[in-house]
């Protein structure tokens, strides 16, 4: 090998290196499991991202009838009232006021083994501002919640 092809095979090497991490990740997973947990507690939204997808998990075994997971989105001021007015709605809702303008976004409830996503956009989102997140399942959101926040 000449130096002259060393040197462009380092120059490739180090863009394909670069490249993954000058793009921001617009995608996060959440698992949710049988003893009624979320794996994560906080999510940052890159601004860059245009659209934000949240992939939902459910890793446990149980029936949605038993311990059925959602995620659901909204400021964090109006969780404790979406939480409220979801459990009321009732399961064939998925748990969440139908037109209720408080939900960003929301994944059905799944049962164990299943997982479902939800696409939002970015643009919903205002620097500064506290969301939050929960599964809206009857007696859930106590326990299964999150904060999320567009990151800077
Ligand atoms: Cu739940």
């Amino acid at each position: 090998m000449t130096i002259k092809m060393k040197n462009a095979t380092a120059m490739l090497l180090t863009t394909l290196l670069a490249g993954p991490a000058l793009a921001a990740t617009c995608d996060v997973e959440i698992e949710a499991n049988d003893a009624m947990q979320f794996n994560k507690s906080s999510i940052a939204v890159p601004a860059s991202c245009k659209q934000f997808t949240v992939k939902l998990k459910h890793v446990g075994k149980l029936p949605k009838t038993a311990m059925g997971h959602n995620w659901v989105l909204s400021k964090a001021a109006d969780a404790q009232g979406v939480a409220a007015d979801g459990m009321a709605a009732g399961v064939d809702k998925a748990y969440v006021k139908a037109g209720d303008a408080r939900v960003i976004a929301h994944t059905k409830v799944i049962g164990g083994g299943e997982a479902d996503a939800v696409a939002f956009d970015v643009a919903k989102l205002k620097a500064g501002e506290a969301y939050a997140w929960f599964c809206s399942f009857p007696g859930h959101s106590s326990l299964m919640k999150g904060t999320l926040a567009l990151a800077k």
